[in-house]
């Protein structure tokens, strides 16, 4: 096996050091249906002794694809290696990082959807006929060489499937969506985790956690790891319910389990648009977050949790909850 070599682009140094990461479809938490796919393919994989299928998995960042990954490739005794489709540059990047994988490996590319046309390109052949072309040489002389490569598997991840261009989404075998999870599954995620930090933290705290993570493990276990720090710092020797609810206040996270940018967004477009509709790039500026941020990770939840609404000319409050929020930020009573 040859381990993890990359860093995803959205995980952090601290994540990774400190983080649980299951090993095994039994240990991961959550994606019931698509772990039990996703399972099968690999076993049939396995016992074939060949790649498995290229696999896409869309949906929103911070769900667990590289860990679904990181799992795959642990049952079928292969390596991943784990970059994104940024950080590959020039079609050489890939080339090399194509040409160094083992039979069967997996070659985890995140934001697949952000890789340029001309470095796509090397990957069609390489997923279809596992071959890369290479140049050698300068100038007039060079040469374009077709490469055989050891036969792998490819994971896409990508936020939105309509993202990726035709020709790349029609060479995957396999499309899988994530869901948001359920707060018990988030709540059973974080106990899971603080079990291995050996932290102790109650089923209510941990539930408490669970309902300000916007369905999204990655944020439970940022927040259950600031826990854990007030708790280390105060001496606590098990965080309950009540500490819980204080460090979640003193990270600005309010009982609606609205963060202070969920808060400011919304607050803005009441204060400044009677409630919308305001177009995503202004609404951006004014809080001073980039779009992709507000679109990718603020919005889902605030749109699933019926706070915001689309529309063709921009966001808006949603009517049903218009006289709540009024009275949360502007203390009036509704209409
Ligand atoms: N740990 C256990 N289940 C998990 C999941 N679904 N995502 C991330 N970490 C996990």
């Amino acid at each position: 096996m040859d381990g993890i070599e990359l860093l995803s682009m959205h995980e952090t140094q601290e994540e990774r050091a400190h983080d649980f990461t299951p090993q095994t479809f039994e240990d991961y938490i959550g994606q019931q249906e698509l772990k039990q796919k996703l399972a099968i393919y690999t076993q049939a994989a396995h016992m074939r002794q060949e790649p498995l299928d290229h696999l896409l998995l869309f949906g929103p960042p911070g769900l667990g694809k590289t860990t679904l990954s990181q799992i795959m490739a642990h049952v079928m005794n292969v390596g991943i290696k784990i970059c994104s489709g940024p950080m590959l540059e020039r079609t050489g990047d890939l080339v090399a990082l194509l040409s160094s994988l083992q039979a069967r490996d997996i070659l985890f590319i995140d934001e697949i959807h952000r890789m340029s046309t001309t470095v796509e390109e090397v990957l069609y052949s390489a997923m279809e006929h596992f071959r890369v072309d290479i140049i050698i040489g300068q100038g007039a002389g060079a040469k374009s060489v077709n490469l055989p490569i050891n036969p792998f598997t490819l994971v896409g991840a990508t936020t939105k499937t309509g993202m990726l261009s035709a020709p790349l989404r029609s060479r995957f075998g396999i499309t899988e969506r994530l869901d948001f999870y359920t707060a018990e599954e988030l709540r059973d995620i974080v106990l899971q985790t603080a079990s291995f930090l050996q932290f102790n933290i109650t089923s209510e705290g941990a539930l408490r956690v669970a309902y300000c993570s916007r369905g999204t493990p990655r944020i439970a276990k940022k927040i259950l790891r600031r826990v854990r720090d007030f708790a280390q710092v105060a001496r606590k020797e098990i965080a309950d319910l009540h500490f819980v609810d204080d460090v979640l206040t003193r990270l600005g996270m309010d009982s609606d389990g609205l963060s202070a940018l969920d808060n400011l967004l919304l607050k803005t477009i009441l204060d400044n648009f009677h409630g919308g509709p305001v177009g995503l790039e202004t609404l951006a500026a004014l809080i001073g977050e980039d779009k992709e941020t507000l679109e990718q990770v603020y919005e889902p939840f605030l749109l699933r949790m019926g706070y915001l609404e689309k529309t063709a000319r921009g966001r808006q409050i949603a009517g049903k909850k218009l006289p709540y929020l009024k009275k949360k930020f502007l203390g009036q009573e509704s209409i």
